[in-house]
C-alpha cells in the first residue's frame, strides 16, 4: 500500500510538473535550479579581458602543442613511433630548407583543388587588407591601413619560401597568421598569390599562337 501511494503520489506530481503549468504566462523570472549552470563565470569569445597582457579572451594556440582535433593525425602524433616527420619539416612549416634559406617553390604538389583553396582563404584572411586583387586597396584602407602591394616588382622576385614566411610569422605592421591558418593552407595562399602576381603581369606573348588568334590578338 505504501509504494502505490508512493507511485501515485510521484504520478501526480509528475504529470502537474510536466503539463500542469504549460501555456501559463508568468512575469516572474525562471526558477533556476542549478544557478551555477545558468550564470557561469565564463570567457565570452572574442571579447576584451584585462586578465591578459594583449586584452584578449581568445588565447593564442600555446608553441610546440599540438592542437586536439587538428589537421594532425592524432593516432600517429601520439604513438610511440612518432618521429616528428610533419613538426620537423622546416620545408613544409617555415619555408625553409636545412640551411635555413627561403625555398624558391611550393613543397606540395600543384592542383586546381590547391588554387581554389588558396583563394578561399586568401578572401577570407588576407583580402580585407591586400584587396581582392591583391593591390593594397582592401577595405581596411581608409582606417589607414597600408597593406603591401604584391604587384610591386620587389614582392614578384621574392621565394615562394619568402611569402609563406610572411603569412606565418607576419611582417612589421602586418600579423602573423600561424595560429589559426595550417602550412598547408599558407602554401595554398602562396599559390594564389603568385596567380594574382601574374594576372596583373602577362603579355600576349604568355599564349600560345592558336589562344592569340582565338581570342583575336595579333
Ligand atoms: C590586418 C591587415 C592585413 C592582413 C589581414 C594581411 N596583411 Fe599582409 N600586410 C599588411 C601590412 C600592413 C603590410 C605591410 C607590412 C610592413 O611592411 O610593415 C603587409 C605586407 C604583406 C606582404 C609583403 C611583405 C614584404 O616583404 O613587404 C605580403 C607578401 C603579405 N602581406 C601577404 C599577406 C597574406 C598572404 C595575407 C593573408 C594570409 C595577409 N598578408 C594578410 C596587412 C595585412
Amino acid at each position: 500500500m505504501r509504494i502505490f501511494l508512493a507511485i501515485y503520489v510521484f504520478a501526480i506530481v509528475a504529470t502537474v510538473s510536466i503539463l500542469g503549468f504549460r501555456g501559463s504566462h508568468s512575469t516572474k523570472p525562471p526558477l533556476e535550479v542549478f544557478p551555477d549552470m545558468d550564470r557561469q563565470a565564463r570567457y565570452k569569445p572574442q571579447a576584451e579581458n584585462e586578465f591578459f597582457a594583449d586584452g584578449r579572451n581568445d588565447r593564442p594556440v600555446p608553441a610546440k602543442t599540438v592542437a586536439r582535433g587538428d589537421y594532425f593525425n592524432q593516432a600517429e602524433v601520439f604513438s610511440a613511433e612518432f618521429d616528428d616527420q610533419t613538426l620537423g619539416d622546416t620545408v613544409l612549416n617555415q619555408g625553409k630548407n636545412a640551411d635555413g634559406q627561403f625555398v624558391k617553390t611550393l613543397p606540395l604538389e600543384v592542383s586546381h583543388a590547391l588554387m581554389a583553396e588558396g583563394k578561399a582563404k586568401f578572401d577570407i584572411f588576407c583580402a580585407v587588407c591586400h584587396g581582392a586583387a591583391g593591390d593594397g586597396n582592401g577595405v581596411t584602407k581608409p582606417y589607414g591601413v597600408l597593406a603591401a602591394n604584391y604587384h610591386d616588382e620587389r614582392l614578384r622576385g621574392v621565394e615562394d619560401g619568402y611569402l609563406f614566411d610572411v603569412i606565418t610569422n607576419g611582417k612589421g605592421l602586418m600579423l602573423p597568421f600561424n595560429d589559426r591558418i595550417s602550412p598547408e593552407e599558407r602554401w595554398a595562399i602562396v599559390l594564389y598569390v603568385r596567380a594574382l602576381q601574374r594576372s596583373q603581369n602577362a603579355d600576349a606573348k604568355d599564349l600560345s599562337e592558336a589562344q592569340r588568334t582565338e581570342l583575336g590578338i595579333k
